[in-house]
């Protein structure tokens, strides 16, 4: 194989929310706050509502529908600036689904059945998942691509799906005789708020799938019942607060918490301890509480204005559609010609 000639285009940030289910703390500081922070950085950023993917498990059209104006509005009250940024719906953007027909005869079998999120979504019963599902990975791929995207900012459950990102786009290099046409993404993955814990077990990530609703903050929750969460989360009984990080081994709960505090107010582990270590609890989570609420409100405030005339979120999606399609077009018609595709 020759040497992989590298990409040469712009950074690019594309990162996309599945509409299904309430966001909690967890989908903020991981997602949304972290997509604000690149903005505000300076980075060009594409941000999907990512529809296609949702129907993959099934869903009622009308609470997708809803759904996909939360995610929106959730975007746009967590500082993403429609103007500055883009902020659209996949399905209102057809290039997603022709490069995914186009991976879909790159991809191979053997790589999509290795991803341990279909396994872990399709269940006992994979022969009943849909067609979609296993092929979930291979429209990422399109998302990410079809913008010639560099950077994508996920969690780390998506490493496994980047990384499929990655081989799809040199293997179509390859294959195509193309090289460095398309660039192999990088996560933006670590940072504050990588990974946020459910507040009931420091080992489990928080879910919004998890029944126990004191586990999670979910985005819409007001503030008497973020400071009841916060100061009901479990501890330990290890003692105070830890005076260094290396303190915090062994104590996942703790360690979640100072994380969260650490993610909220823009700073590192350690600056929390320095202010923190060898305080008690009854000490740590009011000021956890007050700042998780005073950091929260203004947002679920904005979201909820947003959601009550949604005229705002959809002018804002149209606009981002457009914004997408004139980045996306072009690519796709390059895409074309390089497989080969007839074109008038
Ligand atoms: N699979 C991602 C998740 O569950 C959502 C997603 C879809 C995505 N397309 C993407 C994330 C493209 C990053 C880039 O979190």
């Amino acid at each position: 194989m020759t040497e992989e000639a590298t990409y040469s285009g712009p950074n690019r940030i594309f990162s996309g929310i599945q509409p299904t289910g309430n966001l909690h703390l967890g989908n903020y500081l991981g997602a949304l706050k972290k997509f604000t922070d690149l903005q505000n950085e300076g980075w060009e950023g594409i941000y999907c509502v990512v529809d296609l993917h949702a129907i993959t498990m099934p869903v009622e059209p009308a609470a997708l529908q809803d759904q996909t104006r939360q995610i929106a509005a959730a975007m746009m009250a967590a500082g993403l600036d429609p103007d500055t940024s883009t902020i659209f719906v996949q399905s209102s953007v057809r290039a997603h689904t022709e490069l995914t027909w186009i991976f879909n005869c790159v991809a191979r079998m053997g790589w999509l059945e290795k991803m341990t999120q279909f396994k872990d979504k399709s269940g006992k019963d994979s022969e009943r998942a849909s067609v979609g599902l296993f092929d979930y990975p291979v429209l990422q791929a399109a998302d990410i691509l079809a913008y010639k995207a560099t950077h994508v900012p996920v969690g780390e459950d998506q490493k496994q799906h980047l990384e499929l990102s990655r081989n799809i786009a040199a293997r179509f290099n390859q294959q195509f005789d193309a090289p460095g046409f398309f660039p192999l993404p990088e996560g933006l993955i670590e940072g504050p708020g990588a990974r946020i814990m459910s507040l009931k077990d420091g080992t489990k990530k928080m879910s919004k799938s998890d029944p126990a609703e004191n586990s999670r903050i979910n985005l819409i929750d007001d503030a008497d019942t973020i400071a009841r969460k916060i100061k009901k989360s479990k501890t330990d009984t290890h003692g105070d607060m830890p005076e260094t990080v290396e303190g915090l081994e062994g104590r996942p709960e703790v360690a979640n918490l100072v994380g969260i505090y650490a993610a909220l107010s823009g700073q590192s582990d350690e600056q929390v301890l320095a202010e923190f270590g060898g305080k008690g609890f009854g000490t740590f989570k009011p000021a956890l509480a007050d700042l998780a609420v005073d950091h929260l409100s203004p947002i679920t405030q904005k979201m909820r204005e947003l959601l009550d005339d949604p005229a705002e979120i959809d002018a804002a999606l149209r606009k981002g559609a457009e914004k997408a399609n004139a980045v996306a077009e072009p690519i796709i018609e390059e895409v074309r010609r390089v497989v080969g595709f007839w074109q008038a």
